[in-house]
């Protein structure tokens, strides 16, 4: 339809120019006060004219009466003035072979706006923190991200997704300690991650039990001690100091980690080009501290070394604490610094939670602070919560759902469903995993990012709501009329009057260059997700209402074929772009 808009611009342009003169309006200028009107009885496009009447100095009435005369186009039906507006009925079959057309010549391109060719965006996204549990927290950053790095390939950007894992921190010496203390090689061995979750569990809550046990009759205000956590902190400052046993056991509990994750990757058909975790820019966050000193932006605030944000209505951003160790943001900054002359970025996205925008608006204020020019190309793209059934999830207490397993429910389901249908077993486990998997995405990619979400399954599994599964039915029924269909070689539209349903169809498909540029613009995948159902809705409805394979000719046949065919390009790639497969048969 964009390009629809642009044609039509071009056209009101010339009339313009020839009725009033030339050089007073510009084809971008009409471009942007086209408006699609909302009952299309009064067309497909129109332009409001009061918008021109400051320029030509003439009632907007006048003006639409005027353009309507002169405005003469095999593209439109009819052109009409209605008040002060010009309304355009667009010529439904040569517009109808037009999208089809462009659907067809664009292919799996069809819809990109190539605007990224040449350049490289990176994007950081999943990134869990080792040894934590990888839950249902996490499918957030991991699908959006994922997502978003899809779209800009898709715009002919050169993408680097970065899974900066949390593989250092405090954590790591409380992991140290636990496992010292209470810890079974083969137990790790043969549990994974759980085993190490356990650990981790069980050393917070004795640190806590300490404390607790450490403030009985003293005064209110008494800090609370552990020798568990004194010991915790001994631990990872011998791993900071390069001690070979714990840098061993910590790189164990790494690989078991990536290991377990990457089997929750696979299924979502995820990988990414850089694992480089934290742990990566230890050795490269001293230059990013001296400098910050060196140019006096550093200030000593109880013991710690922070860059004071007050102008800018920010806490500070801390770079050292007391004992001089580096925190989160410095680790952050460096990372950019070092991503930069790496890979010489365009733009760098952060897909995080939106409990983390401050930390970044904090060290992207001081990455420009200390004269990087390249402040303004790094992006936050924050997300909401999720919840599962109305719970929410507390990573120390337990009520954690882990990602994996509520991928394996869904599969699991999805297989219950449809076992009936499918005589052949390995085929019903291939189709039920893509379903299955489908399903979580597209219920959490429902929503505008940042909206807060409550996980129902039911909902997700659901094949006639506006879900994955049905997205993916509908993908297989259009396949499934072009197999019985088989060659069916061009469509001829000469002379032929589309039906409104058609014609809707085709208005459908020709939206989504429009939306895939809204979900670049706007870093939100969910403008892909609600297309989809659009796109699902047309589709459907032209199938219940217009006779595709026992059409009445031949050649009303080839046309509606055509339209199927545009149909399962579109779906496809529009499915691609949110992470999701569509498979010809369900
Ligand atoms: N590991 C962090 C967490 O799980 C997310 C890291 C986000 N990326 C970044 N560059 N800070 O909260």
């Amino acid at each position: 339809m964009q390009k629809m808009k642009r044609l039509t611009a071009e056209i009101i342009e010339a009339a313009a120019e020839k009725l009033f003169g030339e050089g007073l309006l510009s084809a971008d200028e009409i471009f942007g006060m086209l408006e699609y009107p909302p009952d299309s009885t009064m067309g497909d496009i129109a332009l409001p004219c009061f918008k021109l009447s400051r320029v030509l100095r003439k009632a907007p009435p006048v003006i639409a009466t005027a353009l309507a005369g002169e405005i003469s186009s095999p593209l439109f039906a009819e052109v009409t003035a209605l008040g002060g507006y010009l309304n355009l009925k667009v010529n439904r079959a040569a517009f109808v072979k037009r999208v089809t057309d462009d659907v067809k010549a664009g292919g799996d391109s069809y819809g990109s706006p190539m605007v990224g060719v040449g350049k490289t965006v990176v994007l950081d996204y999943s990134s869990p923190n080792v040894a934590k549990p990888f839950h249902i927290g996490h499918l957030g950053t991991t699908v959006i991200g994922h997502s978003l790095k899809l779209l800009h390939e898709f715009a002919g950007y050169k993408c680097v997704g970065i899974n900066y894992l949390g593989d250092w921190g405090t954590q790591f010496g409380k992991l140290i300690c636990a496992y010292k203390l209470w810890g079974r090689k083969e137990e790790i061995e043969r549990g994974g991650i759980d085993e190490l979750v356990k650990l981790y569990v069980r050393i917070n809550n004795e640190i806590k039990a300490e404390e607790d046990a450490s403030l009985i009759g003293k005064p209110e205000g008494t800090k609370p001690t552990s020798p568990l956590a004194d010991k915790s902190r001994a631990e990872f400052r011998l791993l900071e100091d390069g001690n070979e046993e714990n840098l061993a056991i910590w790189r164990w509990f790494v690989s078991v980690s990536l290991a377990e994750y990457e089997k929750t990757y696979k299924l979502l058909g995820i990988s990414f080009d850089s694992y480089k975790g934290e742990s990566f820019y230890t050795d490269k966050m001293p230059a990013q501290v001296e400098k910050l000193r060196n140019m006096g932006l550093l200030e000593i605030d109880d013991g710690a070394s922070i860059v004071s944000l007050d102008k800018w209505n920010m806490p500070p951003c801390l770079i050292l604490k007391r004992d001089g160790t580096t925190l989160y943001p410095t680790r952050d900054i460096a990372a950019a610094v070092y991503r930069k002359g790496e890979y010489n970025f365009d733009k760098a996205i952060y897909v995080t939670s939106a409990g983390q925008s401050l930390h970044f608006a904090q060290w992207f204020k001081v990455v420009e602070l200390m004269g990087y020019e390249w402040f303004d190309e790094l992006v936050h793209v924050p997300y909401g919560t999720v919840s599962i059934n109305g719970s929410k999830l507390a990573t120390r207490t337990g009520n954690v759902i882990l990602l994996r397993d509520l991928i394996d429910e869904a599969i699991k389901r999805v297989y219950e469903i449809t076992k009936e249908k499918h005589p052949d077993d390995d085929e019903c486990r291939t189709i039920s995993e893509k379903v299955g998997v489908g399903a979580v995405i597209f219920y959490y990619l429902s929503n505008n990012r940042i909206r807060d979400i409550n996980f129902i399954m039911e909902d997700a599994l659901s094949f006639d709501g506006n879900t994955g599964p049905y997205a993916q039915y509908t993908y297989a029924r259009a396949c499934s009329v072009l197999v019985r269909a088989g060659d069916f070689g061009i469509a001829d539209y000469e002379g032929y009057e589309c039906n409104e349903v058609e014609f809707e169809l085709a208005k459908a498909l020709s939206v989504f260059p429009e939306r895939v540029n809204a979900a670049l613009d706007e870093y939100e995948p969910s403008v892909i997700t609600r297309y989809i159902l659009e796109l699902c809705a047309a589709f459907n409805r032209f199938y219940h209402e217009c006779k595709i394979l026992t059409a009445e000719d031949e050649r009303v046949k080839k046309i509606r074929l055509s339209l199927c065919d545009a149909v399962k390009q579109v779906l496809g790639t529009a499915l691609h772009l949110i992470c999701i497969d569509s498979p010809e048969k369900i």
